[in-house]
């Protein structure tokens, strides 16, 4: 019979141990905490796979953003890693566990392990809010005395201490969803999986709950992975991020490599928000696949880390004597570093545009002909310089 240890340390031991400037999720980042093998789910046979082959792995201490249209299988995914959905092949093991493996009471002294919060906060509106926090300790059978202890710490780490005696009618959509968290919180888990929780929320509030579920992730290592349509939420605390669609992992990365470099489709429009990879439609329909003789190249450049603070259009002006006329560009910070794209029409590149690339190259940054322009076809370009 397998022996379920647990692996995390107390929480109010951890908070006690930690600064913001400790960081547990450091040292262990390399350890994965879920890992994810072929993992495929079919609920009904004649509509196919909901999840189909995923393999997937999570750091510990890592925040994991998942992103994918309405209906590609985050949910269920979420579902499989904390047992409440059966895989129909493959293999998830959460803190060394096989979650997909165990059953009864071993499952659910694995699933206190995974904790969830969700975009409708799922409080008991009977409980106050102290009360709410304390319903997952009261169902472990953990003592009385614990419970009057580590409460108090709960709420304390959500910033709601002055609201103990409240009840959910009584709190805001911010303030419930820290609720939520408290209580997800409460058996210590080493992985808090979060399906939409900031989706209810308004901008600023959200901001508040992603920095709290930063400074949680920092101070007591929690992995946090985090199903959203809001690829804000992804850019400001996702360290990694997994597109799916259709049931099957498309991309996966570091965030900032796969914001600056998106592969697939679905991932490019998911970022058109934040990053400018693509075209506005209007001057996209206007570019011809092939050069002609009345055609200037179009070039999108990507600038990542401190090469996006380089002098490029100037640089093109003075050596390649080219005149740029910009289309569309942007520069945003992922994660805190910046990743600019900037799409102009190179007037009067000539033939030897290899050089430019190579150029852009050795600046380290990412030069690619996207298209050729016809002269003057484009409407609105705005010549940079001459
Ligand atoms: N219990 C179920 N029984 C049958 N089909 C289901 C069940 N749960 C989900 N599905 C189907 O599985 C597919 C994926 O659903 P899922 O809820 O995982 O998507 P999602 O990516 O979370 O979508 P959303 O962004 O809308 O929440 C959908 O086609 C859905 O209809
Ligand atoms: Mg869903």
């Amino acid at each position: 019979m397998t022996v379920l240890a647990r692996t995390s340390t107390d929480l109010t031991t951890k908070l006690a141990l930690s600064s913001p400037a400790s960081t547990e999720a450091e040292t262990t980042a390399a350890r994965p905490v879920i890992e994810i093998r072929s993992l495929s789910k079919v609920y009904d046979p004649k509509s196919g796979p909901v999840l189909d082959d995923i393999s997937l792995s999570v750091a510990s201490g890592s925040i994991h953003g998942i992103i994918g249209r309405s209906g590609a299988g985050k949910s269920t995914l979420v579902r499989c890693l904390n047992g409440l959905v059966s895989p129909s092949s493959g293999r998830i093991f959460v803190s060394g566990h096989e979650i997909s493996a165990l059953k009864g009471l071993q499952l659910r002294k694995a699933r206190q392990n995974i904790a969830m919060i969700f975009q409708h906060f799922s409080l008991l509106s009977s409980r106050t809010a102290a009360a709410n926090v304390a319903l997952p300790l009261e169902i472990a059978g953990v003592a009385k005395e614990t419970i009057r202890q580590k409460v108090p710490a709960l709420l304390d780490l959500v910033g709601l201490s002055d609201k103990a005696e409240s009840y959910p009618s009584e709190l805001s959509g911010g303030q419930k969803q820290r609720i939520g968290i408290a209580r997800a919180l409460a058996l210590d888990p080493s992985v808090l999986l979060s399906d939409e929780a900031t989706s209810a929320l308004d901008p600023e509030t959200t901001e508040q709950i992603l920095d709290l579920l930063k400074d949680i992730n920092r101070r007591i290592g929690l992995t946090i992975v985090l199903i959203t349509h809001e690829m804000d939420v992804v850019r400001q605390i996702a360290d990694h991020v997994t597109v799916l669609e259709r049931g099957r992992i498309i991309e996966s990365g570091a965030t900032f490599d796969v914001f600056a470099f998106p592969k697939s489709p679905t991932a490019r429009s998911f970022l058109s928000s934040i990053v400018a990879h693509d075209l506005p439609p209007e001057v996209s329909a206007l570019l011809l696949p092939a050069a002609t003789g009345n055609t200037d190249p179009v070039l999108r450049i990507t600038f990542t880390g401190a090469s996006a603070h380089q002098p490029v259009v100037a640089d093109l002006v003075q050596r390649f004597h080219i005149r740029p006329n910009i289309l569309h560009g942007r520069i945003d910070y992922i994660g805190g570093a910046p990743l600019g794209v900037l799409t102009l029409v190179a007037e009067g590149a000539g033939s030897g545009f290899e050089s430019v690339l190579s150029y852009l190259s050795s600046l380290g940054l990412h030069g690619e002909v996207i298209g050729h322009a016809v002269r003057s076809a484009i409407p609105g370009a705005h010549r940079a310089a001459s």
